[in-house]
């Protein structure tokens, strides 16, 4: 068994066997092939895990789940999600079979003119039309409330703090119970306390929702924090991934830069 298929002990074994993501030999490039991102890429994803991609700025995370949810489609390789082989759909198509998932877009991403309320409810409305409004507000409130916010439904995304609106942004991907939820750097900018509350919110969302999760993040702490299993993503590859537990211990040049920069940038943050 490789890295890639060992599931993590701790994990149901029922659910642990099933691969609910299975990326394979994933290439993408932008600007004509000059700017060459992705370069045969491979990752698993089992059902009810949260895998968390660890990687230097610039190697192509965003990118990798851009290609995941379907908004992008790659150049070669293929990306399969519940069985269905999702990169040679249709973007209609690929619209319909990537309903079960969401993502928390890098900086949350939010509808700036567009109140709390209609931003969380965007999707539902777009997911399910034939809802009543009753419901959809019934909906957003509960959303809300996952997120422990209350009574902002009228406020706008430029009155909330950062952390605030990550967390209006996960209610407004929570809010149709997806399957699968991508989360592009949901610590990033924020401060230490705010950031384990956002890491704590993930793990709940996890809970309730039940989950399988995709975290993109340079946060190490993040990643200790919501992991199951950790990847590395380097030069365009997965180039190592493993349990938590075993992750910190691989001897990996790369992996020891990583973490070497990551120590130096938190001291020069004045972190203690
Ligand atoms: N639409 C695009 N057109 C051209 N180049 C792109 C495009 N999207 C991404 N790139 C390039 O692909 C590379 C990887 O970008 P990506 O945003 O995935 O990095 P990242 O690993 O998410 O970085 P960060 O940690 O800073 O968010 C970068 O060099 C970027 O400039
Ligand atoms: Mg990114």
């Amino acid at each position: 068994m490789t890295d890639q298929e060992k599931p993590k002990k701790s994990l149901n074994l029922e659910t642990a066997v099933s691969r609910l993501i299975i990326v394979r030999d994933l290439w993408k490039a932008y600007d004509n092939g000059k700017v060459q991102v992705l370069m045969g890429l491979d990752l698993d994803i089992f059902e009810g895990e949260t895998l968390v991609i660890l990687g230097r700025s610039g190697v192509g995370k965003s990118v990798l789940l851009r290609q995941i949810i379907g908004i992008e489609t790659p150049d070669k390789g293929f990306i399969e999600v519940d069985g269905k082989r999702i990169s040679d759909l249709s973007m209609y198509q690929r619209f319909n079979a990537t309903r079960s998932m969401g993502m928390l877009f890098q900086g949350a991403a939010l509808f700036d003119s567009m109140d709390v309320g209609e931003n969380v409810a965007f999707y539902l409305r777009q997911h399910h039309r034939e809802l009543s409004e009753k419901e959809i507000q019934r909906r957003v409130v509960e959303a809300l409330n996952m997120v422990d916010l209350k009574n902002v439904e009228r406020k706008m995304p430029s009155d909330l703090s950062g952390g605030m609106r990550k967390r209006v942004a996960l209610a407004r991907v929570a809010i149709y119970l997806p399957k699968i939820l991508l989360y592009d750097e949901p610590t990033t900018g924020l401060d230490p306390i705010t950031a384990m509350q956002i890491n704590g919110l993930i793990n709940k969302t996890k809970k309730e929702l039940k989950t399988t999760s995709i975290v993109v993040t340079h946060d190490i702490r993040s990643a200790m924090e919501v992991g199951d299993r950790i990847a590395f993503h380097d030069k365009g590859k997965i180039v190592q991934i493993a349990p938590k537990d075993e992750f910190f211990q691989i001897e990996d040049p790369r992996l020891q830069a990583f973490f070497e920069n990551a120590i130096l940038t938190h001291k020069s943050l004045g972190a203690r």
